[in-house]
């Protein structure tokens, strides 16, 4: 029987011990963190995922212990019994534990250990790829045992809050058909079928509507999740969903659903009441148009204001004011190439205040900051005391009327520099909502990365069912299967781009935690929305023939929503990146840097499958 864990248990973690422990005997277990060897006596802080506390080995107490303490090194395992004592004036106070340190009686060496390849702690300027290499010791960290800790919590939150509601949690299949639209998925070859393929889901989108139909009412789940996509800091391919369903609500009692559970794991994960910043219980919603608009985002940053002034119908009202690149869009609508509630180029501004102090230097680096951002090129101009424009091309260009009408419009006040861009509307969208998040972090309104302490949520609301493809076709702008305002389906045929949905997501400092939507369960109004989609019956059987069965059996009204799990906890815990809180993540090229995958398979393997390689030429 060994001495350590059979008869000499646990009895303490390395955070807990206190200057009400002095005198106690304790037991702990965990890795060298530090050694100091001092000769006739060697401290070692000794680590477990509750902290870190200073274990004394002295020659006057314990010789063998002393002795074998002196051939310790960093990241062994080891288990020691001692005695609490007080550390007087050596107290640090940087330490939970700092007050007092153990004096060790006997101990034991239950694994060796290899030099570390990077330090375990939480300052860590390892590079991304050696951490990932040795994510086992990278999750080590005790900054890495908090996330996981924090997600944890989530985790026990989330069906605490649902078993509570009355929801029923039920697993589906993560091998499935493929089925078109949406994000591209992975596919698995079938042995059993040669020359057949399950996909991955991309969410249990189809089967928690089938769920509804079959009566569950209140469904969820805790999901892994797949996508084939281009990894971002906030993306991973496979990742994990709070997915939800609920039969027989609207839209509005969805949201109070959601928001409690927001509300939870808020308490859950930070402690936080966020009755104090949402009194109500609800969280703000914003129309999808105006949040494109104001900030050219369906997902933005609401932490701070600098908000975008929309321009191109005083353009065209002013024939382009006297600025060439206006007038040559102005043109266009006054021609009737475009329609003014559909334009295909706009014309966007953004007021830096004077407030920003920003020097020169900085502001001519905005200029490559927007061709990284896709756009061509940044005009600005100075606004004088008189409201005239200076240190700026549009100077001598401008028309006194424009210039009086786009100082008005957009509030700017002498001093402010007014930033414009123009072109086809998403780039025009896309530069000036990421140079509003530029300029916002290098004014100070929020932190590079992380929440700075402020906590923003609001609900993206009534999108357009429909998008325009570059061909003049319609497009479903997330599914086909989302219900349409009712006031908007005799749209449907004659103006789709009026058509608004019941689609919504959930944001969080700028970030998508959470979309979903009302779905279509009349099959009258599905067949329109199909119709405009140009999918003849046919094709929709072919397609999704089996939900279309289904929801012909009796399917009651019915919506739901996922959140985002992984970037939930990414933004609670203030990671930097979405691969702070996966456990083994795949790297932003979407291999797995410690098992080394994917990687080629024995061609034997590719026979059974019937399945051929052609590696790119
Ligand atoms: P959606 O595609 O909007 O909706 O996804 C829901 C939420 O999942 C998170 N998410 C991701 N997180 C990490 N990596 C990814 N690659 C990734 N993709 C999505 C986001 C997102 O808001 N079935 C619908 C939900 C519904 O309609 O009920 C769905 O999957 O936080």
């Amino acid at each position: 029987m060994a001495r350590f864990i059979d008869e000499l248990q646990r009895t303490h973690h390395c955070g807990g011990l206190r200057v009400t422990d002095v005198g106690c005997e304790v037991v702990l277990f965990g890795w060298v963190a530090s050694r100091r060897d001092h000769g006739r006596c060697v401290f070692i802080d000794l680590r477990d995922r509750e902290g870190i506390t200073q274990v004394v080995f002295d020659e006057g107490i314990d010789a063998p212990s002393l002795a074998l303490a002196e051939t310790m090194r960093s990241e062994w395992v080891i288990g020691i019994r001692g005695r609490v004592r007080d550390r007087g004036t050596m107290r640090n106070p940087k330490m939970s534990t700092g007050d007092v340190e153990v004096e060790v009686l006997e101990t034991t060496v239950f694994n060796k250990s290899k030099a570390p390849p990077f330090a375990i702690e939480d300052d860590t300027n390892t590079n991304e790829e050696r951490r990932l290499t040795y994510r086992y010791l990278d999750l080590r960290r005790p900054v890495m045992q908090k996330t996981f800790r924090l997600r944890h919590r989530l985790y026990q939150a989330v069906r605490r809050y649902f078993d509570d509601n009355d929801f029923t949690e039920v697993e589906t299949p993560l091998i499935v058909k493929y089925t078109p639209g949406g994000a591209r998925n992975f596919l698995v070859p079938s042995r059993l079928h040669a020359g057949s393929f399950y996909a991955l889901a991309e969410s249990p989108q189809l089967y928690k509507q089938l769920l509804m139909v079959a009566g569950f009412e209140r469904y969820f789940q805790i999901v892994k999740c797949f996508r084939d996509e281009d990894l971002r800091l906030d993306r991973q391919p496979e990742f994990t969903q709070i997915d939800v369903e609920m039969s027989f609500i609207n839209q509005d009692m969805l949201f109070k659903m959601m928001e409690g559970l927001v509300f939870r794991m808020f308490k859950a994960a930070l402690d936080i009441d966020l009755h104090d910043l949402y009194p109500s219980g609800r969280f703000p919603q914003l129309d999808f148009y105006e949040a494109m608009e104001k900030y050219g985002s369906d997902k933005p940053d609401l932490r701070f204001d600098l908000e975008h002034t929309e321009l191109t119908k005083l353009a065209v009202a002013h024939g382009g004011g006297g600025i060439p690149f206006f007038a040559e869009i102005a043109d266009k609508f006054t021609r009737g190439e475009y329609r003014i509630d559909y334009p295909e180029e706009i014309i966007k501004a953004l007021v830096v205040p004077a407030s920003a102090n920003f020097s020169r230097a900085f502001l001519d680096s905005l200029e490559d900051f927007v061709r990284q951002a896709g756009g061509k090129g940044l005009a600005r101009a100075k606004v004088g005391d008189d409201g005239a424009w200076t240190q700026s091309p549009l100077t001598k260009l401008v028309t006194d009327e424009f210039r009086i009408a786009v100082n008005a419009a957009t509030k700017a006040q002498p001093g402010d520099l007014i930033l414009f861009q123009s072109g086809a509307e998403a780039r025009v969208h896309v530069v000036m909502a990421n140079l509003r998040v530029h300029l916002a972090k290098k004014m100070g309104l929020i932190p590079e990365s992380g929440s700075g302490g402020k906590w923003n949520l609001s609900w993206v609301v009534a999108p357009p069912l429909y998008e325009r493809n570059d061909d003049g076709t319609w497009a479903a702008a997330h599914h086909a299967f989302t219900r349409p305002y009712d006031e908007d389906v005799q749209y449907i045929l004659s103006d789709p781009a009026r058509v608004r949905c019941y689609r919504y997501d959930l944001v969080l400092n700028g970030f998508e935690i959470g979309g979903g939507s009302i779905r279509l369960h009349d099959s009258e109004v599905q067949a329109k929305v199909f119709e405009r989609l140009g999918i003849s019956e046919q094709d929709a059987q072919r397609l999704f023939g089996f939900l279309l069965e289904a929801l012909a059996n009796g399917a009651p009204p019915h919506g739901g929503m996922a959140l985002g799990l992984d970037r939930v906890t990414m933004l609670l815990s203030e990671g930097a990146s979405i691969r702070d809180v996966v456990a083994f993540p795949k790297t932003q090229k979407g291999t797995d840097q410690m098992t080394k995958c994917p990687d080629p398979v024995d061609p034997r393997q590719l026979e059974e499958l019937n399945i051929r390689v052609q590696l790119p030429k």
